[in-house]
């Protein structure tokens, strides 16, 4: 028995010793969390920086922020659009950004695509809040296999905005769902679907009835070939949004038709890079805009919130999920119910670094009329 005691706690030792400073803290037991938190990095979340003041379209593939193909050590995800960053130099070429560079970052990623305060806020914190490590102020954009132990047992991965069914989940554009493996890599099979779309509905480019008959195509073939396929909040809206991204920010600003050449849409989803020559938009991509959209790609196919039950073709709409139609419910539900699940009693300096970055999330809700909420006590 004495000989298990020490065999235990050598192991939680190793384990937290291993504990990459950027991996997610999210669903770790208190114990866990009681060995790992004295050797994280504690760095007090800055405040996030404000608006662009000039937000023309400007040349944003230039000299100083040319592609370069990720090297051995540069970690890479499931999102075109932080991939492509890293690969321009407007994030950190390796793909985890350090205390000091996350606001440079977030910043630096509205210079890239000319996004919105409103929408880089919403983004930056729900990813810090669900898949980064709220103490370090760390965030990895993408996996590495790395040495996890027992506690997730898998994958054997580290890090990336991987935590399924919440930020990352099913029925993406290019990338196939959990239950089939690999949910981070690009997919030609998903890919030659869009051109294929893209085709038939926007006349040989991705444009908004391509889009959206692509994201009514993916929700079906999910719901037919996945039995865990889960579409409920803020996976869902998140869904939605990710649809209208590549129209609205992977298009030439000098050109903003909401029109993408699919050899553009490949270089982005694929190679995480911007085309030769490439200008940001021509505006902000506020929450406004990109909503806009989203409600005629969500009215052409009005699939409500739900999941499979364990089997396929078993859709259950969730009466609860908000969805579309409540923008403060969801709100509070992604504070009340997704944050809390995955920190339900932090504790210390947890809780503080918490309860700030929940403070920055709830800037991206200015204009709003929902009423802020703490589900950890001040
Ligand atoms: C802090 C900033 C950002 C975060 C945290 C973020 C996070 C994510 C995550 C977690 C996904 C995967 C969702 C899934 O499972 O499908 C995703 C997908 C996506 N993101 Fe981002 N993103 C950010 C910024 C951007 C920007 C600036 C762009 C475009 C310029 C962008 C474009 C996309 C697109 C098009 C997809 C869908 C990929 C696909 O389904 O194939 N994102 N993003």
């Amino acid at each position: 028995m004495a000989h298990f005691s020490i065999l235990l706690s050598l192991l939680l030792v190793v384990q937290a010793l291993a504990f990459p400073q950027h991996r997610s803290l999210a669903g770790l037991s208190e114990r866990k969390l009681a060995d790992i938190v004295p050797r994280m990095n504690i760095v007090k979340p800055p405040p996030p920086p404000g608006p662009l003041s000039d937000t023309s379209a400007k040349l944003v593939n230039d000299a100083a922020h040319p592609f370069q193909s990720p090297g051995n050590d540069d970690i890479r995800g499931l999102c075109p659009g932080l991939n492509t960053l890293a690969n321009h130099g407007y994030l950190p070429r390796q793909g985890i950004v350090t205390p000091a560079q996350i606001i440079n970052a977030y910043c630096l990623f509205i210079l890239g695509f000319n996004m919105g305060n409103d929408l880089a806020l919403r983004l930056a914190y729900t990813a810090i809040l669900v898949d980064g490590n709220p103490l370090t102020n760390l965030l990895s954009i993408g996996q590495k296999s790395a040495l996890t132990g027992p506690d997730p047992p898998k994958p054997a991965v580290v890090g990336g905005l991987d935590t399924h069914a919440l930020f990352e989940g099913d029925a993406s554009t290019t990338r196939a769902d959990a239950f089939f493996g690999d949910h981070h890599s690009f997919n030609e099979t998903q890919f030659d679907e869009l051109v294929e779309f893209s085709n038939k509905f926007g006349g040989g480019v991705l444009n908004l009835t391509a889009a959206t008959e692509f994201r009514f195509q993916r929700i079906q073939e999910s719901i037919a070939t996945n039995p865990n396929f889960s579409f409920v909040s803020p996976r869902y809206v998140g869904a939605y949004g990710e649809t209208a991204f590549p129209l609205l920010l992977f298009v030439d600003g000098r050109k903003a038709d909401r029109q993408l050449p699919l050899d553009h849409a490949r270089e982005f989803f694929q190679d995480g890079k911007m085309p030769d020559g490439f200008f940001r938009a021509n505006e902000s991509i506020t929450i406004a805009i990109v909503g806009g959209l989203v409600e005629e790609i969500f009215l052409a196919h009005p699939i409500q919130p739900g999941a499979n039950q364990g089997r396929i073709n078993s859709y259950t709409v969730d009466p609860n999920d908000p969805g579309f139609t409540d923008q403060c419910k969801g709100y509070t539900d992604f504070v009340n119910i997704t944050v809390k699940s995955l920190y339900p009693n932090p504790q210390g300096i947890l809780k503080d670094t918490l309860n700030t970055n929940l403070d920055y999330f709830f800037l991206s809700m200015k204009g709003t009329n929902c009423t802020q909420v703490f589900p950890f006590d001040q």
